[in-house]
């Protein structure tokens, strides 16, 4: 683990060093850098914290230092960080608690660790635990003694808190527009299979043909739901917690309305215990990331079975699948895997934090540390799975004439002929049914679909069946009649795609 610094550009190259003329940043900053504590003569103890390590002798062991620091994933939240720190500046000056002076000197000074840290120049070291120390150490030995008022009236408590709602927000806001996308795409291909027949199952039986277009429109369905659970999670994830500062409030005269607007916040959170204690925010998004991870892992299970040498209903194409390194003949269904793996992922993100959050004594603990990870992981996942899952759905290729061939081998339109007999022949459904469960075991006792039973053998089953039942043998007759609400006709599927643009354009 180094812990010199990086070399930076030469003053004049960017804008934030424009304003910092003079020696180079690496000397001045390794003169002023809080981690000379990393590099103690040997055999010295450590020295203490520069931060918090007033009432410290020494500093911490090695293995408390590496339990301690976050700074391994939470860098990943220095935008967050640096937004909260100058809506908390601009609003101590406003309130006189910090001068107009010291107040332009931290924001430039955050401006110019924003520009590094984007640039990759900032050094990660441990000893500095967190993102928040990181970025307040760097301030000071930008701009000196007025970094260290950036942090009246507020704790890292109420910080991180903060830097953890505006990073679910943001993610929140990411994946909307992801599933967005894998919506348009699945009604795109709804659009165009409206019409195509498939077998439809229960129990992983042939039941009744369906259209694929009705299929496809079923997760639609179930997506818009996801989209619903993350939009009302975001609308009540939407509040301030800084200006809570540790968990009590502050004695300084803050604006906690004002922080909360600058930041795109509907108001600040009303409780200054809850918002530092409370991580219910992350866990529903975790939870409606998990039943999210459901759906699409039920679907990429049906593409896997749909291109399976069993059903053969759809081809993917090579930008979607991989081959084997041993079997040359092999087009195999990885993305579609990986999706369904990512499930797994996802909901144990939700696990663990949940087992983390329910012992938890009011306020903060460190144990909180750990909600960051589950959080960047489960945003990761879900937005690569989600449009991994677009490009399947874009990607793969109906086979209509293997669907329909299933869908018709498998006595698939028995109900149809039920409930033709219900219509026609004016049987009460329960004796309709019996019939036809007689009729089906003829048809596969001579291996033949029902519409190539004859006439007279279906009458000696039934005598008053009139020629007429042929029309309501096909898997089409069958779909086009399905017309109630809700029902896979093929009207019925290109009147629900148009719904679902209009319910998406409002
Ligand atoms: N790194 C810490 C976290 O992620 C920041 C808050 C630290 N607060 C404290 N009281 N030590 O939770």
């Amino acid at each position: 683990m180094s812990s010199k610094a990086k070399r930076r550009p030469a003053a004049g190259k960017t804008a934030a060093s424009k304003s910092s003329p003079g020696p180079s940043s690496s000397s001045r900053r390794a003169k002023a850098s809080p981690a000379a504590a990393a590099n103690p003569p040997a055999n010295a103890a450590p020295a203490a914290n520069a931060l918090w390590g007033g009432r410290f002798a020494s500093g911490p062991a090695a293995i408390m230092a590496e339990i301690n620091a976050s700074i391994g994933f939470d860098q990943r939240l220095y935008r967050q960080d640096i937004a909260g720190s100058m809506a908390h500046c601009v609003m101590l000056v406003r309130q006189g608690i910090v001068s107009p002076k010291d107040g332009e000197a931290i924001l430039r000074g955050l401006d110019q660790v924003m520009a590094e840290i984007a640039a990759g120049e900032m050094v990660f070291r441990p000893e500095l635990e967190d993102i928040h120390m990181h970025v307040e150490a760097r301030l000071k030995e930008i701009i000196g003694e007025p970094a260290g008022r950036l942090h009246t009236a507020r704790s890292r408590n109420d910080q991180v808190a903060l830097d953890v709602h505006l990073f679910a927000r943001d993610a929140v806001d990411q994946l909307q527009v992801a599933l967005a996308d894998l919506l348009e795409a699945l009604l795109d291909k709804a659009e165009a299979e409206a019409a195509t027949v498939m077998p439809g199952y229960t129990h992983l039986q042939a039941a009744q043909p369906v259209t694929f277009g009705h299929h496809l429109m079923a997760y639609v369905e179930m997506l818009e739901r996801d989209r619903g659970r993350l939009a009302d999670a975001r609308r009540r994830l939407n509040e301030s917690p800084l200006g809570a500062a540790a968990l009590a409030g502050t004695s300084f005269p803050i604006d906690r309305d004002m922080t909360a607007r600058a930041l795109g916040f509907a108001r600040p959170m009303r409780n200054s215990m809850d918002a530092v204690a409370s991580r219910d925010f992350v866990l529903e998004i975790l939870a409606a990331g998990s039943i999210l991870s459901i759906h699409l892992s039920r679907l990429a299970e049906e593409i896997i079975l749909w291109m399976s040498d069993g059903f053969r209903f759809i081809k993917l194409s090579d930008a979607f699948t991989t081959g084997s390194s041993i079997m040359p003949q092999k087009k195999n269904p990885d993305a579609a895997e990986l999706v369904k793996g990512k499930a797994g992922r996802v909901i144990g993100d939700f696990t663990a934090l949940a087992m983390t959050m329910k012992g938890l004594p009011l306020t903060y603990g460190k144990d909180m540390q750990e909600d960051k990870e589950p959080l960047f992981d489960a945003a990761d996942s879900l937005e690569l799975g989600v449009a991994a899952m677009a490009g399947m759905i874009r990607d793969l290729k109906a086979n209509p004439e293997r669907m329909r061939a299933v869908a018709s081998a498998d006595y698939s339109v028995a109900t149809d002929l039920a409930d033709w007999l219900v219509r026609k022949v004016g049987l009460p459904f329960r004796q309709a049914h019996h019939a036809t469960g007689a009729l089906v075991a003829m048809a596969a006792a001579k291996d033949l679909p029902l519409d190539r039973l004859t006439l007279q053998q279906m009458q000696t089953i039934e005598p008053k069946i009139t020629r007429d039942v042929f029309k309501v043998l096909t898997v089409e007759a069958s779909v086009a009649a399905r017309r109630s609400l809700g029902g896979t006709a093929p009207a019925n599927v290109a009147r629900a795609v148009q719904e679902a643009r209009e319910r998406f354009l409002r």
